[in-house]
């Protein structure tokens, strides 16, 4: 294998904790039964914003309004993951990561701060192996219709066709066979994660649902908040088709980062605005500047996404859905940003149709940040009426009622992307903590 980016890093920053980690592709083939959908005008942004704008309407139903039959979605398609080992190698037990809205397998290993934010480098140090996936649909898995093709079952397909492949030991590139895997999700990936729990309780040792609860009357916060806008607008160079794209002639320039900087704090000097680089860049960085030239470095993947994918607008939007303020470097948050990774229409209207209960017998972890926007409304502390559980995340239990434990945990000072917050180390340590004490440790 050869040695990856990360692994010199590390070695480059002095860190002992060697890690074996490779990217690989696995072929899925899946059979979905879902939903058969109107496709609605999404080419442009207004377009989108209308999509979003009927989503939200108050005691309407977008998904029925659509929806015209059903359909069997029958294919194979790429999965795109980042497998890694602990450094002994594999205790012949997995952790399953599935990202949420937003991101891709990357969240689970963010670089920022000498991999400082890793959730792989936590597992993999409790003894665990890693398998992050990019979900169908997104990142550099296969793409497909936005509408009537990448839709949550058949995300959920995929992860269980995974999951078996990885469980008869299938996947080349792996070459060993896994006995127990455990399925850890955020946010969508969580839905997706408890989704798979419900139809293929069998497939599943452990849960594990991140940034998650039943509550579903907060989606429109987030729909509403992201200001969606299609993802190939919002990055032409980086979403759109770069390769007959107006602004990659535009930005065909090195620097174009500084030089933009220096110009624009020339121009506002010229007015008798002073402002530092530092102070230009925070401008740049929170408006649509950042997205339109994000990308225009060659070195970054081109992913070429089609109208109907959506993308949330700018840094302000992130911040909003998935970060505590106060409780993250904003550092680490441009870097999301820069990263970000959209949604499609169709997963959108099929994210709500999980089944209303699990079977599954093994332990069930639900943690979510304290002020968690998507799940909690912002204060999972909160009540839902009808429930008499003391908090949102609680609430979950009713989902398991065959559950051998259920444990619901509300991460501190974090909100939804646990993840990019200051202490989002400890929350993966709360995590290890509840697998080695429920039959699922490493050693
Ligand atoms: C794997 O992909 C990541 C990006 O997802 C990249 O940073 C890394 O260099 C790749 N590693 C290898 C071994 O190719
Ligand atoms: C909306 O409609 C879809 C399709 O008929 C259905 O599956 C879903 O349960 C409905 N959602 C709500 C909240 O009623
Ligand atoms: C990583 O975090 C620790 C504290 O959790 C801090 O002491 C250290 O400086 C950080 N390292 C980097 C490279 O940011
Ligand atoms: C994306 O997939 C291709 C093969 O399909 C592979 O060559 C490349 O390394 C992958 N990149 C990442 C970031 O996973
Ligand atoms: C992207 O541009 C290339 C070259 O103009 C073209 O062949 C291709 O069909 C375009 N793809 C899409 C999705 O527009
Ligand atoms: C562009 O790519 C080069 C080479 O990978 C890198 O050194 C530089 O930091 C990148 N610039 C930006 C603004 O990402
Ligand atoms: C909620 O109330 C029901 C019925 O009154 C009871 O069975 C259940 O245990 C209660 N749950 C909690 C968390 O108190
Ligand atoms: C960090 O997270 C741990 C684990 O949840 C928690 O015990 C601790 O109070 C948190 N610290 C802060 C400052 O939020």
């Amino acid at each position: 294998m050869a040695p990856s980016k990360a692994l010199i890093s590390l070695a480059l920053f002095g860190i002992t904790t060697a890690r074996q980690c490779s990217n690989l592709t696995i072929p899925v083939t899946i059979s979905s039964r879902q939903g058969q959908f109107r496709e609605v005008p999404v080419e442009d942004n207004l377009d989108v914003g209308a999509f979003a704008t009927r989503f939200n309407q108050f005691q309407k139903n977008y998904t029925a309004d659509l929806l015209e039959a059903y359909q069997t979605l029958d294919g194979t398609y790429q999965i795109s993951a980042q497998y890694c080992m602990p450094d002994g190698g594999s205790n012949g037990i997995v952790q399953l990561l599935s990202h949420g809205i937003g991101f891709d397998k990357t969240y689970w290993d963010l670089s920022y701060n000498n991999y400082n934010y890793s959730y792989v480098n936590v597992a993999l140090a409790a003894g665990y192996s890693t398998l992050a996936i990019d979900r169908l649909g997104i990142g550099n898995s296969s793409h497909g219709d936005p509408f009537n093709e990448i839709q949550a079952q058949a995300e959920v397909e995929a992860l269980n066709s995974v999951t078996l492949q990885l469980r008869k030991g299938e996947i080349q590139e792996i070459g060993c066979s896994y006995d127990r895997v455990i399925h850890v999700g955020h946010s969508f990936g969580s839905v997706q994660s408890y989704w798979l729990s419900a139809l293929y309780p069998e497939n599943t040792d452990g849960v594990i649902l991140t940034g998650f609860s039943l509550a579903s009357q907060f989606l429109a916060y987030i729909v509403a908040g992201w200001n969606l806008q299609s993802a190939r607008l919002n990055q032409p160079l980086r979403f759109g088709n770069a390769s007959n794209d107006v602004v990659r002639t535009l930005t065909k320039k090195s620097n174009l980062d500084d030089n933009l900087i220096r110009s624009l704090q020339q121009i506002l000097g010229g007015l008798g605005i002073d402002l530092t680089p530092q102070e230009v860049w925070n401008e740049v960085a929170t408006t649509e500047v950042l997205d339109l030239i994000n990308g225009y470095n060659t070195s970054v993947i081109s992913y070429d996404y089609p109208a109907g994918y959506l993308a949330s607008s700018n840094l302000i939007a992130l911040q909003y859905a998935f970060l505590q303020p106060g409780n993250y470097d904003i550092g680490l948050a441009v870097q999301g940003e820069k990263s970000k990774q959209p949604v499609t229409t169709g997963e959108l209207l099929t994210i709500g149709n999980a089944p209303s209960s699990s079977p599954f017998t093994g332990p069930v972890l639900v943690i979510t940040g304290e002020h968690d926007v998507p799940f909690c409304g912002g204060n999972c502390y909160g009540q839902v009426s009808g429930t008499n559980y003391s908090n949102i995340p609680e609430n979950v239990a009713m989902a398991f009622p065959s559950a051998a434990a259920f444990t619901s945990y509300i991460q501190p000072n974090t909100g939804h992307g646990i993840n990019f917050h200051y202490n989002a180390t400890a929350a993966y340590q709360v995590i290890q903590d509840f697998l080695a004490s429920h039959d699922l440790s490493a050693h």
